[in-house]
């Protein structure tokens, strides 16, 4: 009995070395049950690491790390800029006015909020929401990457031009990146670059625009 593929990434994911014997019968479920907890225990010793950090500065200002939130089966990673107020103090993602929208965008595609996982560039929240620092972002990074090679998303949504840009390491308008194909890493993982739901707050009439990036990943989910 062979181990998957998703299975043999997890183990590669935390160093473990597979050998398995031609005529070694060990059940398959029992080989999942044993990664779905190792995958687990990786997930919380990240958490735990990134509520200890101290790499920059923005831990002196933070009420709480926001880590991410949503399911480790997700197939869809939706990326953020760093916490607001409202999620520095709850801790939790995109939950203002922005994460309502989100969560509506979210379900127009036919997705639940709990069935994705949402996580931002910075971990911790700007003074007065400013710009994240290039150094913060080089500091927040192997936590993001972390994540990523964890969950091992089928596509990836950046949304607003600061996640879009950090993440693909480009330094176009958004504009100009919206209706582009990117991936990223080696796992070639789509990323569809859309308007911050800050932003359609602000300008709803660049909703409908939004409405055709969330169909391409609403397709390529469906790949
Ligand atoms: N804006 C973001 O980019 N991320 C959040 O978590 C909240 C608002």
């Amino acid at each position: 009995m062979g181990v998957t593929e998703r299975q043999r990434h997890y183990l590669d994911a935390m160093g473990i070395p597979v050998w398995i014997s031609r005529d070694a019968a060990v059940p398959e479920a029992a080989v999942d049950d044993a990664v779905a907890f190792d995958v687990a225990a990786e997930w919380r010793a990240l958490e735990a690491q990134v509520a200890a950090c101290t790499r920059c500065e923005l831990h002196k200002t933070r009420t709480q790390t926001v880590f991410g939130v949503g399911s480790h089966e997700a197939r869809l990673l939706i990326i953020g800029e760093a916490p607001g107020a409202d999620e520095d103090r709850q801790g939790e993602p995109f939950v203002g006015r922005a994460g309502k929208l989100l969560n509506e965008m979210l379900r127009a595609i036919g997705l639940q909020r709990e069935t994705v996982y949402i996580a931002n560039i910075l971990k911790c929240r700007p003074p007065n929401n400013r710009d994240p620092r290039p150094e913060e972002v080089v500091s927040c990074e192997p936590w993001l990457k972390r994540q990523i090679e964890l969950l091992r998303p089928q596509v990836i949504l950046a949304v607003g031009r600061i996640a879009a840009q950090n993440l693909l390491k480009r330094e176009e308008r958004i504009g100009a990146m919206r209706g582009q194909r990117y991936h990223y890493g080696d796992g070639e993982i789509p990323v569809v670059v859309t308007y911050h739901p800050a932003y359609l707050l602000r300008s709803p009439k660049e909703k409908r625009k939004a409405w055709e990036d969330l169909k391409r990943v609403r397709r390529l989910l469906s790949e």
